[in-house]
């Protein structure tokens, strides 16, 4: 009998860091002649223009609503209200799409030459076969499976943050949790396979820390349920590489079906230059000024699409920067650095004009991160360790100093100074002179360069042909086929 023409639904949760890589994930998937339909919230197509631009007969954007009044800013300050608004509002409207998109017909694969799937004649898509959707929408998982869909589960975080959530309980046993009042964040941490050799308190995801009246941050059960919930799916996705994250997948293999490793994608399956991928806009100016400016002699500074810090924060990071005496770039969004407590109206933006003086800084609201740290001129990359800028600066070999701000930018962090060694961690620490130091130390150290030219090396022989990441990709299309048929 004739297969059926596979058609994916891919629903992230709808954030600048997951559209980021289930966009790639869309792409990968398009490119193997598989359809596929990629969920949007309005608020995002319409910020993103995606409507408008179908980027490929096989890749198509549909968008639902999130429940949210457009102004409201869909940062880290709200996004509890996010969550729960998708959770009601989002989960309907995603149950009664996927209703009506099973509602179609769906022709046979033999009907289409190529071995392709194909849309009709009229651009019509046949109906949903599987659907991807984002880990953090445990209900999509719920809708899919209740509508008879084969889902599948995608996590945008590190396999070694996912790993901590599965651990939780074990840690729960072991006394490990809750932390006790007022104790040594320095302190090791028992129950998390095979990273019990480096991990402290500290480097747990931002949610394992005291909060609440009993010690335990409310969030964090939560996200434990959240995680585990993914063994409900048919597999779980990572945008990871094997050689970064091997023992961590080992790991969370026994809990899920099936686990499958296929990043860096954003390195594998760029979007079509055609789609939009940023919710702000990209001021390329930045790469001009880069081009003006020495061979790694730049510190890229941005903290990712969530983090906000107080006027103080900044500070520190300002006179930090300014004393390590190298040129930088600085991504400030609009919405990212707290009223100044005394009342100083400086502008972020002019603050750092007038401390770093001509020619020695440039701030842009948004930059083409990509290109950025691909770019000649720079020489490290100050961040928040968000797993896609993690992987960002790992495929471009750029030196990390890590400031993690939330969730799991903690554990990243530790990975990056303790154990790939392709940057430092700066972690719970803002004073100016470890700034001024640590910026000194990534720009300057041959061996952390050294390490993370290595990394790069080793990634790119993942997402390269018979890499593990492009064979694991092959086998994800091949299992996507069979769930499909
Ligand atoms: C957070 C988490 O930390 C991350 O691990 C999780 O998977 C998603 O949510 P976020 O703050 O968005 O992520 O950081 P990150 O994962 O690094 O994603 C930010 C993305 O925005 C990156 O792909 C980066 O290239 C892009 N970006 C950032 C730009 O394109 N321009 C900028 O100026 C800043």
């Amino acid at each position: 009998m004739a297969a059926a023409a596979a058609h994916v639904l891919v629903f992230p949760f709808p954030l600048q860091g997951h559209i980021n890589c289930m966009l790639p994930f869309a792409t990968a998937l398009a490119g193997a002649g598989i359809l596929v339909t990629f969920l949007h919230s309005d608020h995002n197509i319409r910020r993103l223009g995606h409507a408008s631009a179908p980027p490929s007969p096989r890749l198509r954007f549909l968008s639902i609503p999130d429940g949210l009044p457009d102004n409201d800013p869909r940062s880290v300050g709200g996004l509890l209200e996010l969550v729960k608004s998708l959770q009601v509002v989002a989960s309907a409207a995603f149950r009664a799409l996927l209703a009506s998109l099973l509602s179609t017909t769906n022709p046979s694969r033999a009907d289409h030459h190529d071995g392709a799937d194909a849309a009709d004649s009229d651009g019509g898509f046949p109906s949903v076969t599987c659907v991807v959707a984002d880990g953090y929408l445990p209900w999509a998982i719920d809708v899919a499976d209740e509508l008879g869909v084969p889902v599948l589960a995608f996590r945008t975080s590190s396999a070694c943050s996912i790993l901590a959530f599965l651990s939780a309980p074990r840690l729960f046993e072991l006394k490990e949790l809750p932390f006790p009042a007022g104790g040594d964040l320095d302190e090791p941490v028992r129950g998390v396979p095979g990273m019990e050799s480096f991990l402290r308190r500290r480097d747990l995801p931002s949610s394992f820390r005291r909060a609440g009246e009993h010690g335990v941050n409310p969030r964090l059960p939560v996200l434990v349920k959240d995680t585990f919930h993914s063994g409900k799916a048919r597999a779980l996705i990572f945008n990871t590489a094997a050689s970064l994250e091997r023992s961590a997948l080992a790991h969370i293999a026994p809990h899920m079906r099936d686990v499958f490793a296929v990043g860096p994608l954003h390195a594998m399956f760029p979007a079509p230059a055609a789609v939009a991928t940023s919710l702000w806009r990209e001021d390329d100016r930045c790469v001009a000024w880069l081009d003006g400016q020495a061979d790694k002699s730049v510190v890229y500074v941005s903290l990712g699409s969530l983090a906000v810090m107080s006027h103080e924060q900044f500070t520190e990071f300002l006179s930090g920067l300014v004393a390590a005496g190298h040129p930088f770039l600085w991504v400030l969004r609009p919405d990212m650095v707290g009223e100044s407590r005394d009342g100083d109206a400086t502008t972020p933006q002019d603050a750092i004009r007038a401390a770093a003086g001509d020619g020695k800084a440039h701030v842009v609201a948004w930059a083409p991160q990509r290109d950025v740290l691909r770019h000649r001129a720079v020489g490290c990359f100050l961040t928040h360790a968000g797993w896609n800028s993690t992987l960002e600066a790992v495929v471009e070999g750029v030196p990390m100093l890590c400031w993690p701000f939330f969730a799991d930018q903690q554990i990243n962090s530790r990975f990056v100074g303790a154990v790939w060694r392709n940057g430092l961690d700066m972690k719970d620490v803002c004073e100016r002179g470890v700034v001024e130091k640590t910026v000194r130390e990534a720009m300057e150290s041959d061996e952390i360069r050294q390490s993370a030219e290595a990394l790069a090396e080793q990634v790119k022989r993942d997402i390269a042909d018979g890499g593990s990441s492009a064979m694991e990709l092959k086998r994800l299309v091949s299992f996507i086929r069979e769930l499909s048929s």
